[in-house]
């Protein structure tokens, strides 16, 4: 018999994915998105999730406002801790197994190299600290959960999403002609939300549990990320991009300068490696083109 699997927040970029990818093993799948189940409301978690009784629960749902954050913690606190903790409860009941994604920005970004998943954590604003009593909460009340971490995430799912990701970022603001500024003393590991959902199914179906680090191939500054962005979206094109700095460029929250994962877990496993990012944008923009496509049609 089909494995039954919740996507919570499959409206999300990641959501799409997961659903998209558990439907392609023969998972018997059911998405919600935020319109359906609203996390933060422990009746819905338990109305919604007791009768479809998963084997395994999904959670993609975020408060991701990494700036707006700092300004209503206790919003980001809400969807990314105390909700939690309603669905890690809720799996308790059922003794289904909890998947649950967190974050690079658990981190200080001081370490100087890819973080791994037993490198001490210390998150440097609202949002970092609400992804890691997520993590917490999932510990707390669960034996054997897994949580992967990941860093700036981009999916397809990205066009129609109200938050975006950063390429869709990158084309709008080449599309209005301004200079575009970009910060080059960030590094991260950008990270294609499709192969992320395998990469995660993966290691659900090894029966793998604990924490897991999956980001993008190689570790990047964000400007460089912007020039890989143009030179595979808009090859020959003049766009004014320029580098600037956490000092020139401020912003309401605090973000680790250094915050790129490293995929040595997961690859010790034999789970297969990230692309390296150009190829990763590639498959973005193929899959953006058919999505586009398809809704002219
Ligand atoms: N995006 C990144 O760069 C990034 C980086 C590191 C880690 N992550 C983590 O990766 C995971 C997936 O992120 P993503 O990029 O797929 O995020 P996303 O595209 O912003 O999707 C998040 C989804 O959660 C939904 N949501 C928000 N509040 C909710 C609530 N109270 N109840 C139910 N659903 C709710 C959102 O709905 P609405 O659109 O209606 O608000 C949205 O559909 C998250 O755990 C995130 O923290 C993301």
């Amino acid at each position: 018999m089909a494995r039954r699997a919740a996507v919570i927040g499959s409206a999300g970029q990641l959501g799409v994915e997961l659903v998209a990818e558990l439907n392609q093993r023969g998972y018997q799948t059911i998405g919600w998105d935020r319109d359906q189940l609203d996390i933060t409301d422990n009746r819905q978690v338990e109305s919604l999730l007791t009768p479809w009784d998963p084997e395994i629960v999904f959670n993609a749902a975020a408060y991701n406002q990494v700036d707006v954050a700092e300004s209503e913690p206790q919003a980001a606190f809400l969807v990314n801790a105390l909700a939690v903790r309603n669905l890690a409860l809720a799996c308790r009941q059922l003794d289904a197994r909890f998947v649950h994604f967190s974050t690079d920005y658990v981190f200080d970004g001081r370490a100087g190299r890819p973080y791994v998943e037993s490198d001490p954590t210390h998150p440097l604003g609202a949002y970092g600290v609400s992804k890691l009593a997520g993590e917490l909460y999932t510990q707390a009340y669960l034996d054997a959960p897994l949580i992967v971490r990941t860093s700036g995430v981009f999916g397809p799912g990205g066009l129609h999403t109200a938050r975006g990701n950063f390429v869709e970022l990158m084309l709008r603001l080449a599309g209005s002609g301004q200079p575009i500024r970009v910060t080059e003393d960030h590094v991260a590991s950008p990270t294609y939300a499709p192969l992320l959902a395998a990469r995660t199914i993966d290691l659900v179906e090894r029966g793998q549990t604990g924490i897991f680090h999956i980001g993008g191939g190689a570790p990047i500054s964000w400007y460089r990320y912007a020039q890989a962005i143009f030179a595979v979206a808009l090859p020959g094109q003049a766009v004014e991009l320029h580098a600037t700095s956490e000092r020139e460029h401020r912003t309401a929250a605090r973000r680790p300068k250094f915050s790129a994962l490293s995929n040595a877990r997961i690859e010790s496993l034999g789970i297969g490696a990230m692309p390296p990012l150009e190829e990763a944008l590639r498959l973005y923009f193929a899959a953006r083109e058919k999505m586009v496509s398809s809704s002219r049609a």
